[in-house]
C-alpha cells in the first residue's frame, strides 16, 4: 500500500477526493439529525453516537480506527487525548492554518461541540496504534541518523525528542504521539512550526528551529518505524 507507484497514486488520490465528498453528505445528514435532538437533555446515549457517527466520518480519510494508510492523512490511533483535543479545538477556531488544515480540517471541525471532540479523542486514543513501518534497507543509515536525534537530540541546537515525546515515541497528555506516524506528515509538521500556521506549536518551533532539512528528514523516517 505505501509503494504505491505514480498512477496508482493518482487513483488513490480521486477515490479518496470521492469518498470525501459522501463523507461530507453524509456528515451534514448527521448534523441535521444532531441538531434535532439539542432540544432533549444532553445525555450519554446521545453523545455516543453523536461520536460514532462522526468516527465514520474520519474514517474516510484517517482509516478505521485512525489507522491511515495514505501519508496525506496523519493517523489518530492512540494519539494522546488530551492532544487531540487541542488540534481539534484549534482547527474549529481556525488558529491551525496550513493549507491541508484548511481544506479538510476547518469545514469537519466547524461542527464539533466540545462533548464530540472530547469523545473522539477518547475513542482515538483507545484504538491499537498501527505498527511501525518496517525499515528498508536502503533507509538504514537514515533512520539511525534518526534515531541518535530523537534519543540524544543536536548539542546546542535541538533537545532530545524523547524528552518531551517518550523513549518510544508514544507521547504524554499535551506532548503527541509521533511513533507510527507517516514521515511525510511528520516533515510537513517540523516544517511547518517554523511558520505561522502553527500558533501554538511555540515549543516546537525552538525544538525545530534550528534543524537541517536533512534531519528533519531523518527523524521523521526513525519515528515512522516505531
Ligand atoms: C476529507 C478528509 C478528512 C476528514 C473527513 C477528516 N480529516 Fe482530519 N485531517 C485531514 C488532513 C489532510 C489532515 C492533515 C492536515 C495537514 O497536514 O495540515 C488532518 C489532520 C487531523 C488531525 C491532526 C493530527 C495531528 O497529528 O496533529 C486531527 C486530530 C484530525 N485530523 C482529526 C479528525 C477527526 C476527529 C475527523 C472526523 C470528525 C477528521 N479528522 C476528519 C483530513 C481529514
Ligand atoms: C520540550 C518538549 C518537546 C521537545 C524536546 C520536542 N517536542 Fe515535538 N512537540 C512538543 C509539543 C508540546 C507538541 C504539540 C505542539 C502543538 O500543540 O501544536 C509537539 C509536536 C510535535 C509534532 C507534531 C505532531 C503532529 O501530530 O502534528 C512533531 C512532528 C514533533 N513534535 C516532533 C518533534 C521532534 C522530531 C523532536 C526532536 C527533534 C521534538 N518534537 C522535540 C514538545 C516537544
Amino acid at each position: 500500500m505505501r509503494q504505491v507507484n505514480h498512477r496508482r497514486s493518482l487513483m488513490l488520490g480521486m477515490l479518496t477526493s470521492a469518498v470525501a465528498l459522501a463523507a461530507t453528505l453524509a456528515w451534514s445528514g448527521a448534523l441535521a439529525q444532531g441538531q434535532g435532538s439539542t432540544t432533549a437533555a444532553p445525555d450519554n446515549q446521545t453523545d455516543l453516537e453523536t461520536v460514532r457517527r462522526a468516527v465514520h466520518v474520519c474514517a474516510a480519510c484517517h482509516g478505521e480506527g485512525g489507522r491511515s494508510t495514505v501519508a496525506v492523512y496523519p493517523r489518530l490511533a492512540g494519539q494522546q487525548a488530551l492532544y487531540t483535543v487541542a488540534q481539534l479545538r484549534d482547527f474549529r477556531a481556525q488558529k491551525r492554518a496550513e493549507t491541508d488544515t484548511q481544506a479538510y480540517m476547518w469545514g469537519v471541525s466547524a461542527l464539533l461541540d466540545d462533548a464530540t471532540i472530547e469523545g473522539l479523542a477518547d475513542y482515538y486514543a483507545q484504538q491499537t496504534p498501527a505498527p511501525g513501518k518496517p525499515v528498508k534497507p536502503g533507509d538504514k543509515a537514515l533512520v539511525e541518523a534518526g534515531r541518535k536525534i530523537f534519543a540524544f537530540g543536536l548539542p546546542a541546537r535541538a533537545r532530545a525528542c524523547a524528552d518531551c515525546h517518550g523513549d518510544n515515541a508514544e507521547g504524554a497528555a499535551g506532548f503527541p504521539r509521533l511513533a507510527g506516524q507517516h514521515a511525510d506528515y511528520v516533515f510537513r509538521q517540523l516544517k511547518v512550526f517554523g511558520t505561522r500556521l502553527r500558533p501554538h506549536g511555540v515549543i516546537m518551533k525552538s525544538e525545530a528551529a534550528n534543524m537541517t532539512t536533512a534531519e528533519m528528514k531523518a527523524v521523521a523516517a526513525y519515528v515512522a518505524t516505531r
